[in-house]
């Protein structure tokens, strides 16, 4: 049974799905720990009342941007993660939790990447600049992450169409409701082996 942990900073619909999956059993694997960014997140509400073990960064012991790394990759060994998944996490990835879990940290982007990623792209930011190129599709990206914002392999993608009176708010939801699918998919394939990271 391949263990779990998830970094989070919002709302927490993707961690949802994995946890679901993981519940009832679609998923060979556990949630051994949601870690959030954001001490008011709205995820860490969700996992609380599933019984997954929790914990923010105002908790670690230091806030200074190398420990909170340290603080990471401790919780996450602790924990003995195997897969380390992104699910609305907005901070980078330091290098002490990117040595100990290369290959084995996805992210979940809301593009068709490698358009529209980098940094300061995430979230809504990233629907609206797709709107404004006036691009036909969008998508959804399950990737690798490196130290580079959005740059690892791309391990899945699937495509929306962009209708010509979307706004970002109608994409995003159109986008989100094909992400959950995709992660939860895609970490199946990963845990029974058909995709090698
Ligand atoms: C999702 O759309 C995810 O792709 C995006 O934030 C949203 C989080 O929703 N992530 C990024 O933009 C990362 N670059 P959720 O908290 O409900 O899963």
């Amino acid at each position: 049974m391949k263990k779990i942990g998830i970094l989070v900073s919002g709302k927490g619909s993707n961690m949802t799905a994995i946890i679901d999956a993981c519940h009832s059993g679609y998923l060979l694997a556990e949630v051994k720990i949601v870690i959030s960014s954001n001490p008011s997140a709205k995820a860490l509400e969700i996992a609380n009342e599933k019984n997954i073990k929790t914990i923010h960064f105002n908790s670690f012991p230091s806030q200074n941007i190398n420990e909170i790394d340290v603080s990471i990759c401790k919780v996450l060994h602790d924990n003995k993660v195997d897969i380390v998944l992104l699910a609305g996490f907005m901070k980078k990835v330091g290098p002490v939790v990117l040595e100990k879990f290369e290959g084995r940290i996805l992210n979940v982007h809301p593009s068709l990447l490698p358009k529209h990623g980098g940094k300061g792209l995430y979230g809504m930011n990233v629907h609206r600049e797709v709107i404004s190129a006036g691009d036909k599709e969008s998508g959804a990206t399950i990737h690798l992450v490196n130290n580079e914002y959005d740059e690892g392999a791309i391990l899945a993608q699937k495509s929306v169409i962009v209708g010509s009176k979307e706004t970002a708010e109608s994409l995003a939801s159109k986008v989100l409701e094909i992400e959950h699918r995709l992660y939860v998919d895609t970490v199946k394939k990963i845990i029974e082996g058909s995709i090698s990271i």
